[in-house]
């Protein structure tokens, strides 16, 4: 009998909870795995199990008997101290606090590996999407070149909304908090804090290097408009919130979150609702997407309570530490070449002057033209741009 605890028992611990507790795993690892403590402040008097509930965390980290963790508590801290003291305990532990890895993520796995435990978090990017497992063992052989991802439910779902539905932006927010997908604080989703962590984290997976998330440029969908969205529609795009990161020659990294104009040919364009979806491209393999459900409260437990399955099947003891405590240089994301579309008031013959011979479309919002602009890097754009006044959103390469 394997037992484990749960720290959280929000939306994702009480799936982890009820997984374990609804179904057998006798076969796939060769005992049972049985919740033996969970930790909250709340109290749960009608839960069925309110004994395996404690506000007290020593009462895990003390109990001998408790091999793996799954930490779903979500922020910073205490989640941060709790990990270090159970690792350090000599517990496994399992997250899908993307925040939590991609802050403390090199330290975290180093102190794993130097106490023979593992530190695992498929469930921190994707929900449920294997994407962290891959790109640590079957993409080992290539080289990660590139990976674009719509990397957060919540924006997806609102973008999806608004465009299928026409819904205006608000009313497909409250939609996708009443469901469950959306951060308790919804800025960091909408803001696209929440798409830059995951981003961070698969870079840092890619490259091997630590991507300080910090040093990524990061923009949400809340200036994303319907007149947008139709515009986009047109253009024959569907418009995603973007995490994007590239290798460049010169070894430097490349990110960004961005809202962009996704073409139709580009399998990202047709992923929607709260379906997240990561494009890897591999100097072998060429690209490889992974889809499904990247929210939600089985979907995430699941991943969670997979990486607690392979500690329970597989042992401890196999532990690498998938990046470096140093820092990976990011390229000045201002030298980065994009393609942009641009809204705009101004005449045929300044937007002709400023970026050459681009098809205009007039048929959208009366009295302003849109327009895509060819490759240009992000800092001569600006300058342009803001010459020529109006807005834009940039156009993700195939
Ligand atoms: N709020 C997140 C999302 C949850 O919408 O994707 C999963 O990380």
């Amino acid at each position: 009998m394997a037992k484990i605890a749960i720290l959280g028992y929000g939306t994702v611990g009480g799936g982890v909870y009820d997984i374990f507790n609804n179904s057998s795993f006798l076969k796939k690892t060769g005992e049972e795995i049985e919740v033996a403590k969970i930790l909250d402040i709340r109290d749960f008097p009608d839960h069925p199990q309110k004994e395996l509930f404690t506000k007290d965390f020593n009462d895990i980290v003390n109990d001998a008997e408790i091999s793996v963790v799954a930490e779903t508590m979500g922020g910073l801290h205490p989640a941060y101290e709790f990990t270090k003291s159970l690792l350090e305990a000599g517990k496994s532990v399992t997250t899908s606090n993307k925040e939590l890895v991609a802050t403390y993520g090199p330290e975290l796995l180093t102190l794993a590996a130097q106490k023979g435990v593992r530190y695992m978090f498929e469930a921190s990017v994707g929900g449920g999407i294997p994407v962290i497992r891959p790109i640590a063992s079957c993409l080992q052989a290539n080289d990660i070149e590139r990976i674009a991802g719509i990397l957060n439910g919540t924006t997806n779902f609102i973008l999806s909304e608004m465009i299928d539905k026409g819904s205006e932006f608000e009313d497909a927010l409250a939609d996708a908090q009443q469901r469950g997908y959306a951060e308790r604080n919804p800025a960091a989703d909408i803001e696209g804090h929440d798409a830059c962590r995951k981003i961070a984290i698969l870079s840092s997976m890619a490259t091997g290097y630590f991507v300080d998330y910090s040093n990524i440029p990061t923009e949400g969908i809340c200036n994303v408009s319907l007149n947008d969205v139709k515009y986009a529609e047109k253009l024959g795009s569907a418009i995603k919130l973007i995490g994007y990161s590239q290798q460049m020659p010169d070894g430097t990294l490349y990110a960004c979150v961005a809202p962009m104009l996704v073409k139709k040919s580009i399998p990202l364009s047709g992923v929607c609702d709260v379906f997240n979806a990561v494009m890897v491209r591999g100097n072998y393999l060429g690209d490889a997407m992974f889809y499904g459900r990247g929210a939600g409260k089985e979907a995430t437990a699941s991943a969670v309570c997979a990486d607690v399955i392979d500690i329970v099947k597989n042992g401890a003891a196999k532990c690498p530490i998938l990046w470096e405590t140093d820092k990976i240089k990011m390229m000045a994301p201002e030298e980065k070449e994009w393609s942009y579309f641009v809204r705009t008031s101004a005449g045929k013959e300044q937007i002709n002057e400023m970026f050459g011979d681009v098809e205009l479309i007039d048929d959208v919002v009366s009295g302003e033209v849109g327009f895509v602009t060819s490759l240009i890097k992000e800092k001569d754009f600006v300058q342009a741009v803001n010459k020529l006044g109006g807005t834009y959103i940039k156009v993700l390469e195939a």
